[in-house]
């Protein structure tokens, strides 16, 4: 496959199948998705990645956390400006139709947000972490191993569209980072920053067929000395 196959092909995955995913094929992905660049190459990621028993343990346990105030590391953004807004509506409406939820059906709309904390049934789970130490100084903060972390997050992605597999980036994951790292011994030193749900999709979900839209070029970039 080549990489504008896997570009067009890479999208968010919202429903999987059980079956395990090779730890082979783990291995290989993130193998070669260490590949990304990174501020003067310091490649601030670490990954945790979790499958089975433990995976099973953990949705559990967000699940009951459910009604908890959510607690990322990296937090979430405070308000949507226009015209961001706008666009995380239009996505969340079309999901729901996939769905068939309405909206004004609360029951049906909890179930998905526990399948969201779920991971959407995935059976694998790529944690992506960093040392608080090169995010947090002294009172600001750098953000540029969170930015490296979305290069190394989207060569995983892309990589793993190369096996048949589906994923989704999902802030979900990460909502209660001290379950985390108490489930998988992660030091407190340690910031989570994401997880990426990993599997086979499941075909027959509709809410798999969302082809999410994009700004058309022209609205977003401006050309400079191309007479
Ligand atoms: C940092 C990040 C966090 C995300 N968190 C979630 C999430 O918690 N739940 C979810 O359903 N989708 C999540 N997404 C997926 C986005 O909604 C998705 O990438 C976007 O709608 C574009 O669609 P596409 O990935 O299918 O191209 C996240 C994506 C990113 C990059």
């Amino acid at each position: 496959m080549d990489i504008v196959e896997a570009i067009q092909q890479r999208k968010s995955i919202r429903a999987f199948r059980p079956d395990p995913v090779p730890q082979e094929i783990l291995k290989e992905i993130l193998e070669l998705a260490l590949r990304a660049p990174s501020w003067a190459n310091t490649q601030p990621w670490e990954f945790a990645i979790v499958a089975g028993e433990k995976l099973e343990e953990m949705r559990q346990v967000f699940v009951e956390k459910a009604e908890e105030e959510h607690n990322p590391d990296i937090p979430r953004p405070r308000e949507f400006p226009e015209p961001y807004d706008t666009r995380r509506r239009v996505l969340g409406r079309k999901v729901l139709e996939l769905k068939g939820i309405q909206r004004e059906d609360k029951e049906k709309r909890r179930w998905w947000l526990l399948q969201g904390l779920r991971l959407f049934e995935a059976p694998c789970v790529i944690y992506i972490y960093i040392d608080r130490s090169f995010y947090l100084q002294g009172d600001g903060l750098n953000i540029w191993p969170i930015f490296d972390c979305g290069l190394v997050a989207e060569n995983i992605m892309l990589l793993a569209t190369k096996y048949g597999l589906g994923t989704i980036a999902q802030i979900q994951a990460v909502v209660y980072p001290d379950v985390l790292r108490k489930l998988l011994g992660i030091p407190d030193s340690k910031l989570i920053v994401l997880g990426i749900a990993v599997g086979y999709p499941d075909r027959d979900d509709p809410v798999n067929q969302l082809r999410s839209e994009r700004e058309p070029l022209d609205n977003v970039s401006t050309w400079y000395g191309f007479d």
